[in-house]
């Protein structure tokens, strides 16, 4: 039986798109919810337009609660019965109480090789710092930020004429690629890292 996915989304969902598209035939999963704490979010849209089910839950009203937040959130879930849950630029940091009982089955993608670069800005932070390679990670979601144990990366070169634009145009191609290609293999049951 197919394994059922969670994606959630802040923003455009580009990387949510890049997964859907790849959860069709004899992939293991299908996208059965999107997730979003911005009901205007450019994913949800498109999830909508291809029929999938939506839950948007807007975390302002909830102000410095996140706990509140993500009860919400996992009472919007339940009926899904998810097996894995996928973040995919959700902008908003979960706390333990929401990711320990989802550990081992959430992933996350990442805009850097970690563990270099948790957090923000990681393209500028990559230019400043001089590197030479940059990329995109894909791991399994803990309490930490952007921690976690690697399922995959992907690598590029930095240009010498690279911007943080640039660079992150770069790196989001790859993301498209990246992310498709580990949670097939997830979903199968193999944990073992790639590198692309
Ligand atoms: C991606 O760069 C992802 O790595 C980061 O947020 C961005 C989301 O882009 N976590 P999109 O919404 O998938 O287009």
């Amino acid at each position: 039986m197919n394994k059922r996915v969670g994606i959630f989304v802040s923003g455009g969902g580009s990387n949510m798109r890049a997964l859907v598209e790849d959860m069709v035939d004899d992939h293991p999963a299908r996208a059965v919810v999107i997730v979003s704490n911005n009901e205007n979010a450019g994913g949800i849209a498109w999830a909508r337009s291809q029929g999938i089910a939506t839950e948007a839950i807007d975390h302002r009203p909830f102000g410095e609660d996140r706990t509140a937040f993500e009860s919400a959130i996992n009472n919007a879930l339940e009926p899904y019965e998810l097996d894995i849950i996928c973040l995919a630029g959700f902008m908003r940091v979960l706390t333990a109480g929401f990711v320990t009982p989802w550990q081992g089955r959430m992933l996350n993608i990442h805009p850097s090789l970690l563990p270099k670069y948790k957090g923000l800005r990681t393209h500028a932070r990559a230019l400043e710092a001089g590197d030479t390679e940059h990329g995109c990670s894909v791991h399994l979601v803990t309490p930490a930020l952007d921690d976690g144990p690697i399922l995959g990366q992907a690598r590029i070169p930095v240009d010498p004429d690279d911007t943080p634009d640039s660079l992150a145009a770069r790196v989001l191609a790859k993301e498209h690629v990246l992310y498709p290609a580990v949670l097939r293999r997830f979903a199968a049951g193999d944990t073992s890292p790639i590198t692309l």
